[in-house]
This record gives structure tokens, C-alpha cells and sequence, in this order.
């Protein structure tokens, strides 16, 4: 059909195609890899090359990694468990500039209040500064208080919440995901954390950044009721015979928990415990092969306080209230009940409200306890 000329002329643009294809092809291939290489480069660049991009914040980065610091605590804290690798071990935090615990002068009156948040909630955070969480002693008390933040770990607020603790040198981030499977990992995180940074606060109170507190009411508890010399435990309002669930939000599985009821257990949201007590706590999760199940104040306040041998007192004559499943807000709890010492917002089950309730209702606490704004 063709011509030998034409046939030889077919071959040899079949092949400089060919050739043609072949070397794009690689080249395509050598993009890729250097594109893969830059993006791992920018996933793991180290907090030196983010303080030198940012350096105006001035960010202390050094728990990031391994510092002789932060070995010379584990080891102290965990002991020699360490090298057998338990999941304490793999928690990492990322501190403000400056120390967060500043020891007042008699430590048994220094209350941390420690606030589980997520990085995205600074408006909560911020009124928490201001109303129930503001730091310092209040007056007729001889307590002193310091609130400390810890969030996960969440990149698209990474930054911002840098420079939040830059100012307020009040937030600590850990390495754990902001997801909800990781709760009760980021509650031991915290607990941990205080062994390491604030040994000596003899009182920690555990909260969450959607509940709004009578501090009065609690400086009161702590003042003229609680002896954690003579009840040297977790203080809560303890729930008995919750069965295990195995198929909801809530399920744990028999590999990670066999039995069908929990230990008594309190609500994460508020729970009050010595720092001897907090150490036990850690001694019992420091085994290698230690389970953490992901519902937090079961697995803290129950398991977890059960194998520390920990025991556990109501609070007596205080009061909780939710405001979720009833159309009553939180001002009228804390305006008709005398010894309301907590209720939970919204935000608690995901809805958002405004969070510039907690300064109504903070006005409304500082009322039943014949105060103000400006004589705390
Ligand atoms: C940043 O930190 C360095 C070293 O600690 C210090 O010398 C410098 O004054 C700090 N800068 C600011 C703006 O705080
Ligand atoms: C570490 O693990 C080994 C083997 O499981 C065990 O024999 C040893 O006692 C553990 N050490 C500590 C300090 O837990
Ligand atoms: C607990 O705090 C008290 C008071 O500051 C301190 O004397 C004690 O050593 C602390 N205990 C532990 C286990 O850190
Ligand atoms: C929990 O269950 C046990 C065993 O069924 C029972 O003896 C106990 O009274 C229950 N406790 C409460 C507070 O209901
Ligand atoms: C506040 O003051 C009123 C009137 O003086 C008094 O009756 C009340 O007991 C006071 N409340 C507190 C908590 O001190």
C-alpha cells in the first residue's frame, strides 16, 4: 500500500514520538517527587524554621522535641517505665514563653483550674479569663487560683492559638487530635502535664470551657467543707451501675473494656483532687500495655481511679444543672438555686450560643454573693 519511503518515514516519527513521551514521562515522574519532598518538608519543618518565619511572636518551641528538660521530668514522673514505652511517654506539650504555674507563697492554697478546650474555642476562653477562670486570689479567701487551658492539636488554628498563648501564656497544646475519640487521652495529657510544670498545686479542679461556675460557692467548699487531708480523693457527684454501652457514640468494645458495668464515675466536667491523688492516677496508667478507653470521665474517674485504688466523695450540699434538655437557661438556675455550683451550656452537646452570656450570668453570681466587677 505505501512506499518503502513512506513506511521508513512513519517509523521514524513513531519513534521521536515515542522518544518524545518517554522523557516527559520521567520528567513528570521527577516533578512529582520533588513536589512530594517539598510538601513532607513542609509538613515536618521543625518549630525552629515556624519561629524563624514568625519570629516577631517569639514562641518557646522547646517541649516540641525531646529536650533534656522534658526527659529529666519523664523521668522523674514516670520513672523508669519509660523505656517500656506507655502512652504517657508519647504525650508531648507545647508550653507558652513564660512558665504557666506561678507558685504563690503557701502552695497548699494554690487551686489550678485545669480546662479541657479545643483550639478553635478563644471566644470561650476569653470570657473564662474574665468570669469564672480569672486568676489570682479573691478577697475573704485565702485560696489562690490559676487557670490553665489545654487544646489539641488542630493546624488550621495552630497560629492563632501561638499567639494566644504568647499573650496570655495561659494555653498549653498537646499532640493529641481535637477529635472526640481522644477525650479521655487528652484528659490524662493534662493530668500529666501538671505532674511535670505544676507539682506542687495542692488542689486541681478539673473543667470544661462550656460550663459556667460559682467560684464563690467552690472557694466556699473548699474553705469550710473539703479536708483532703483526711479525704484524700476525688470529690464529684458520682453515678453508680452505668452499664458499658457496645453500639452507640458512646460503645467501647470488650477488647478494650470486658466488664458490662463501669466503677463509679463523675463527670468530666468537674471533679476536684489533690496533686497526690493526680500522681496516682499517672502511676496507674503507666504501664505499657495500659488500655485508655474513649469516654474520659468514665475512664478516669472510674476505671482508672478504681485501679489506682483511689477513693471517691460526693460533694456534699452542691449542685449541677444542665441546660440542654430543658428550655431553662442557666441565668434562672443560678438565680433560684442557692447552691448551684455549676451549670452546663449549650455548647456542651456542639450548639454554639454566645458566649457572651457568661458575663450576664457571671453578674448575676457576683450578686448572690454581695460582690462586683470591681470588688472581687
Ligand atoms: C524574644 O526572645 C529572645 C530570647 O529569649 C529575647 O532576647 C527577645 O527580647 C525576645 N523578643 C521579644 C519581642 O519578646
Ligand atoms: C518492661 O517490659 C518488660 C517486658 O514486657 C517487663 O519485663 C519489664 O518489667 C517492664 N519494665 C517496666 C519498668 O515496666
Ligand atoms: C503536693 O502539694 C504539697 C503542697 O504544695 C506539697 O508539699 C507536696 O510535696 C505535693 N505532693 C506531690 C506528690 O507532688
Ligand atoms: C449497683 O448494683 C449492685 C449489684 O446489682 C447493687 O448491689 C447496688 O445496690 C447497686 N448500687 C446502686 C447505687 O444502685
Ligand atoms: C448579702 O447581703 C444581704 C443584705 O445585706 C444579706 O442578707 C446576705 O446574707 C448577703 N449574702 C452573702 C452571700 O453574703
Amino acid at each position: 500500500m505505501f512506499s518503502p519511503f513512506y513506511t521508513h518515514l512513519i517509523l521514524i516519527v513513531s519513534c521521536v514520538v515515542f522518544i518524545f513521551s518517554y522523557f516527559s514521562y520521567i520528567k513528570r515522574i521527577q516533578t512529582y517527587q520533588q513536589s512530594l519532598q517539598l510538601t513532607s518538608k513542609l509538613l515536618t519543618s521543625t518549630s525552629n524554621d515556624f519561629q524563624n518565619q514568625f519570629s516577631s511572636i517569639n514562641l518557646t518551641t522547646k517541649s516540641i522535641t525531646d529536650t533534656t528538660d522534658e526527659k529529666l521530668l519523664r523521668e522523674k514522673i514516670l520513672g523508669s517505665s519509660d523505656i517500656n514505652h506507655s502512652m504517657l511517654s508519647r504525650f508531648k506539650f507545647i508550653n507558652p514563653p513564660k512558665p504557666v504555674c506561678n507558685y504563690p507563697k503557701y502552695t497548699q492554697q494554690f487551686m489550678i483550674i485545669v480546662v479541657l478546650s479545643r483550639g478553635i474555642n478563644f471566644d470561650y476562653r476569653q470570657v473564662i479569663r474574665a468570669t469564672w477562670g480569672r486568676n489570682g486570689k479573691y478577697k475573704n479567701y485565702n485560696i489562690f487560683i490559676q487557670t490553665i487551658f489545654f487544646v489539641g492539636t488542630d493546624d488550621t488554628v495552630q497560629l492563632a492559638v501561638r499567639n494566644e498563648q504568647a499573650m496570655f501564656n495561659d494555653v498549653v497544646e498537646m499532640n493529641i487530635p481535637e477529635n472526640y475519640p481522644f477525650v479521655a487521652h487528652k484528659e490524662l495529657a493534662s493530668l500529666l502535664w501538671t505532674r511535670y510544670y505544676c507539682p506542687l498545686a495542692r488542689i486541681i479542679f478539673r473543667a470544661d470551657d462550656d460550663i459556667l461556675l460559682d467560684t464563690f460557692l467552690l472557694l466556699n467548699y473548699i474553705q469550710h467543707t473539703l479536708n483532703l487531708d483526711a479525704k484524700d480523693g476525688l470529690h464529684g457527684w458520682f453515678r453508680f451501675n452505668n452499664t458499658v454501652h457496645r453500639a452507640d457514640k458512646w460503645a467501647v468494645t470488650k477488647l478494650e473494656y470486658q466488664p458490662k458495668i463501669y466503677p463509679p464515675y463523675t463527670f468530666g466536667i468537674s471533679y476536684l483532687f489533690s496533686n497526690v491523688s493526680c500522681q496516682r492516677l499517672i502511676n496507674a496508667a503507666n504501664h505499657p500495655n495500659h488500655q485508655i478507653i474513649r469516654i474520659g470521665d468514665a475512664y478516669i474517674t472510674g476505671i482508672l481511679r478504681d485501679l489506682a485504688n483511689i477513693p471517691f466523695y460526693d460533694f456534699e450540699n452542691l449542685q449541677y444543672a444542665y441546660t440542654f434538655y430543658t428550655e431553662i437557661p442557666c441565668d434562672n438556675y443560678f438565680e433560684t438555686k442557692s447552691d448551684l455550683l455549676l451549670c452546663m451550656s449549650k455548647l456542651h452537646i456542639g450548639q454554639r450560643g454566645d458566649p457572651y452570656e457568661f458575663y450576664d450570668i457571671w453578674e448575676i453570681i457576683l450578686a448572690k454573693h454581695n460582690r462586683s466587677m470591681l470588688n472581687i
